[in-house]
């Protein structure tokens, strides 16, 4: 099977979930004690829960920024910035995690399709900007000054970004890996049947059996900071021989 999934491997897309950030110290959303145990959905993550309660969702996401400044990438982050580095191929990583560990791991092209704690979206403008700092006090927007920043974070019922970039990826690859993520939010859980579609191999590294496992040629179960520079390392070897 590993032969299989390895030879020829020209364009590659890789999908990274919240499992991929676990082991640096940031929550998941559905495990047990996860971020969707601690709040509703409905309430954080939704445009009606901010049109209803602005302080609380702008707060929520006040507090995960800041916890950023705690955290740091590990070993999994700095594998996949080594393979953008390394691999000859193309490469499109795509993420659904709004953190910014993939890029403080090294990455340099990191394609945030649930958009990102450090960005605010202006509610007026529609601009996106750069962002460090709380939203809570209601600060001008950089770009037309309104006070109507909310965070750059897609919620549900919202398009994600970029799509149309990630299918034409999608149509092309020869290898699709999903990385800690447990399938179970769509357009991203259904990548790997997309990639099945185009004659894709498919690979899932997880800490433990997803939802979408079955899905996938192979499942290799390991914490993502082990699987991840194991696989990265397979594939840069292949490539070299
Ligand atoms: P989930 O919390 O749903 O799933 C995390 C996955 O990571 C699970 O499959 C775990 O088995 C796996 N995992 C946990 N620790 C791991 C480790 N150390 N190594 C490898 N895998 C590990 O998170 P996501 O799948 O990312 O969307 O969630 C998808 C989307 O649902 C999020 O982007 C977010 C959420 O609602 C929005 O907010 C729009």
């Amino acid at each position: 099977m590993l032969e299989g999934l390895m030879a020829q491997v020209a364009r590659i897309v890789i999908l990274t979930g919240a499992g991929i950030s676990a082991e640096s110290g940031i929550d998941t959303f559905r495990s047990a004690g996860g971020l969707w145990e601690q709040h509703r959905v409905e309430d954080v993550a939704t445009p009606e829960g901010f049109a209803r309660n602005p302080d609380l969702v702008l707060n929520f996401y006040d507090m995960r920024r800041a916890a950023l400044e705690n955290v740091a990438p590990n070993p999994a982050h700095e594998a996949l910035a080594r393979l953008e580095r390394e691999f000859a191929g193309e490469l499109l990583l795509v993420t659904q995690n709004v953190d910014d560990l993939h890029e403080r791991g090294g990455s340099r092209q990191v394609l945030h399709m649930h958009g990102e704690l450090k960005s605010a979206l202006c509610s007026a403008c529609e601009m996106r900007s750069p962002w460090h700092a709380t939203m809570i006090e209601r600060p001008p927007c950089p770009v037309c000054l309104a006070p109507t920043l909310r965070p750059d974070v897609v919620w549900f019922g919202e398009m994600p970004y970029e799509m149309g970039r990630i299918y034409q990826a999608l149509e092309t690859c020869d290898l699709f890996v999903s990385i800690g993520t447990s399938g179970a939010v769509y357009p991203a859980a259904g990548f790997v049947q997309e990639a099945r579609v185009a004659g894709a191999r498919t690979l899932e590294l997880n800490f433990e059996p997803s939802e979408g496992s079955r899905l996938f040629h192979e499942t290799r179960l390991g914490p993502a900071s082990m699987v991840v520079p194991q696989w990265v390392d397979e594939v840069l070897s292949r490539a070299a021989e």
